[in-house]
């Protein structure tokens, strides 16, 4: 069957809703964002999170999906995260691979910056989120960014996150260095920068009953957070229980993974996101 495409509104947004043989995804040209991914496997439930407080408008940043953070991640800079979640970008219209998935490429360029942006975004079997990026003035910069990937978990406290055994972190809170010891598990604020490690984590929901493949490419650095519940109490744009039902597993290009791109030069970084 040849793929669906349709036009929606969330909020003040444009979004288009894409759906294929084996997933739908809901994304928006605002900040080269997704929305949403469902597998048709299962229960068809959203692997990705979202916010019933987010905002959804323009110059403003959405609390769930996969923010891009770009050209900088963190606060490094203002505003937060970069300026390219603000933002809407360029949507090329949908195209089919061959393998029945469908593929869109959002751009974003800032002359000014000196640099320009890709998304390039897959829906199949899989989410692969593609960012490339390009330095397109004549002096190096200084790029890091974020996959930022919101995931929706029946209950954040029963949830095992694997594939940091062994990895050092450096933990955003208590501003120290440490030693992740088997799996992450969530009983409090968690805000932490891992180095290297494996490409590839899990997120095990024993209650929805289901596996998330988290992989990584181009990126050295992953970030995990749940804001637990005074810092959700502190989001307006976040529900004071709403930390019970996510996480973030991102893949990152920070700290000691952060870039410098030369005139021309170019950087792509990557995540692919499937069920088990
Ligand atoms: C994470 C950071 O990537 O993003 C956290 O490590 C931050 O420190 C979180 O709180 C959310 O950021 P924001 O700007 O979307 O509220």
């Amino acid at each position: 069957m040849a793929f669906q495409m349709k036009s929606e509104k969330i909020g003040a947004l444009d979004a288009v809703r894409i759906i294929t043989d084996d997933a739908e995804a809901l994304l928006t040209p605002h900040g080269a964002h997704v929305l949403s991914f469902r597998p048709f496997v299962g229960e068809g439930e959203d692997v990705l999170w979202g916010s019933e407080k987010s905002n959804y408008e323009d110059g403003k940043a959405i609390r769930g999906g996969i923010p891009v953070c770009w050209p900088w991640f963190g606060k490094v800079n203002m505003p937060a995260h970069g300026f390219a979640r603000l933002t809407r970008w360029n949507m090329d219209r949908p195209t089919e691979e061959a393998d029945g998935s469908v593929t869109v490429i959002l751009t974003y360029q800032n002359q000014e910056y000196g640099l320009a942006a890709r998304v390039t975004v897959n829906v199949g079997k899989a989410l692969t989120v593609t960012l490339d990026t390009e330095n397109i003035s004549d002096h190096a910069i200084p790029l890091t960014d974020a996959l930022h990937t919101y995931f929706h978990v029946a209950d954040v406290t029963k949830i095992r996150v694997s594939g940091f055994d062994g990895c050092d972190y450096y933990c955003n809170l208590a501003k120290t260095m440490n030693r992740q010891n088997g799996d992450i598990i969530f009983n409090r604020e968690i805000d932490s920068i891992y180095s290297a490690g494996s490409r590839k984590a899990v997120i095990d929901d024993p209650v929805l009953d289901r596996r998330i493949l988290v992989e990584r490419f181009g990126s050295n650095t992953a970030v995990v957070w749940n804001p637990w519940i005074e810092k959700s109490a502190k989001m307006e744009d976040f529900g004071d229980e709403e930390y019970k039902n996510m996480l973030c597993v991102e893949a990152v290009n920070t700290r000691e993974d952060a870039r410098t791109l030369a005139p021309g030069a170019k950087h792509t970084l990557a995540t692919r996101i499937s069920l088990l």
